[in-house]
This record gives C-alpha cells, sequence and structure tokens, in this order.
C-alpha cells in the first residue's frame, strides 16, 4: 500500500505522461502540416511511448491497491516557429519531466517506499534516454543552420524510427 500523498503525486505524474502523449500529438500535427512526414512518423511513435509510460504508471498505482484518479489533461501548444523550434520545447519538456520523476524518487525514500523507488527506477534509465535522444536531434538541427537539403535529411533520418521503445531503456 502506498501513502495518499505518494498516490496523488503518481497520479499526477499518470496526467503528466499523458500531457506529453499530446504535447507530441499536436508537434505530430504541425510537422504533418509542413510535409516533414519522417518528423512526423517521430512524433507518431513518441506520442506512443508516452502512453505506455503513463499506462505503467496507471498498471503501478492499481497493483499496489491505490485508487487511479483521472484529471483534465492540459491544452499543448499547436504551433511552433521552426522545426528546430518544435524539438528544443521537447528537449526543454523531457527535462521537465526528469526533474519530475526525481522529485518522486526523493519522495518514495523520504516515505522509505522502497517498492515505489523501484518502480521509479526504470524512469530513471529512461529518461537519461529521451533526453539523450532528442537532445542528438536538436544539435542536428545546429548542425543543418538554414540548409533546405539537411532539412530534407534529418527528416528522412527520423523516418527510419520505427519502435515507440516501450521495453527496457537502450544502454
Ligand atoms: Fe515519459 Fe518522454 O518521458
Amino acid at each position: 500500500m502506498i501513502s495518499q500523498k505518494m498516490e496523488e503525486e503518481l497520479n499526477k505524474q499518470l496526467n503528466e505522461e499523458l500531457f506529453s502523449s499530446y504535447l507530441y500529438l499536436s508537434m505530430r500535427a504541425y510537422f504533418e502540416d509542413k510535409n516533414l512526414a519522417g518528423m512526423a512518423q517521430w512524433m507518431k511513435l513518441q506520442t506512443e511511448e508516452e502512453n505506455l509510460h503513463a499506462m505503467k504508471f496507471f498498471d503501478y498505482i492499481v497493483r499496489v491497491g491505490g485508487r487511479v484518479k483521472l484529471e483534465a489533461i492540459k491544452k499543448p501548444k499547436f504551433t511552433w516557429k521552426s522545426p528546430r523550434a518544435a524539438f528544443e520545447d521537447a528537449l526543454k519538456h523531457e527535462k521537465y519531466i526528469t526533474g519530475r520523476i526525481n522529485f518522486l524518487v526523493d519522495l518514495a525514500y523520504k516515505e522509505k517506499d522502497h517498492a515505489t523507488a523501484t518502480f521509479l527506477n526504470w524512469f530513471v534509465d529512461e529518461q537519461v534516454e529521451e533526453e539523450d535522444t532528442v537532445s542528438k536531434i536538436v544539435d542536428s538541427f545546429k548542425l543543418i543552420g538554414n540548409d533546405p537539403s539537411g532539412l530534407f535529411l534529418l527528416d528522412r533520418e527520423l523516418s527510419q524510427r520505427n519502435t515507440a521503445g516501450a521495453g527496457e531503456p537502450e544502454n
């Protein structure tokens, strides 16, 4: 059984993961509109991955005898000033999520809730992976600058992502 405070915070994180999914869905719509099919595909899989993260929180809350409580999902941003700005926003968002996961781990240790700390370990690793992946894409945008052929090549490279990465984080 988890504490009431932990239950509240895990429910909040479930909402944050659903919002992440919604945010990347909005980014997908932006890339679809710009005819950047590879980036849209990358965001489609990222949307699915965030939904799987949300379900991990859902299942864990149920497993430890808590009560899942769904709240409204915040409206995501609609547009960005450039494809690079969208990925920079994605990186900013992932850093925020890392902060949330760290906060949850701190809370679990404070409450001597070792089961929840162990559950959260997967997310600690996952966030290293998430930040690294998006950060590399932002670096590619920096290298490209204003070169349209570079944007074309990056779009093609991102189209090759073919998994929502729901399994164990890569090492
Ligand atoms: Fe659910 Fe992108 O972290």
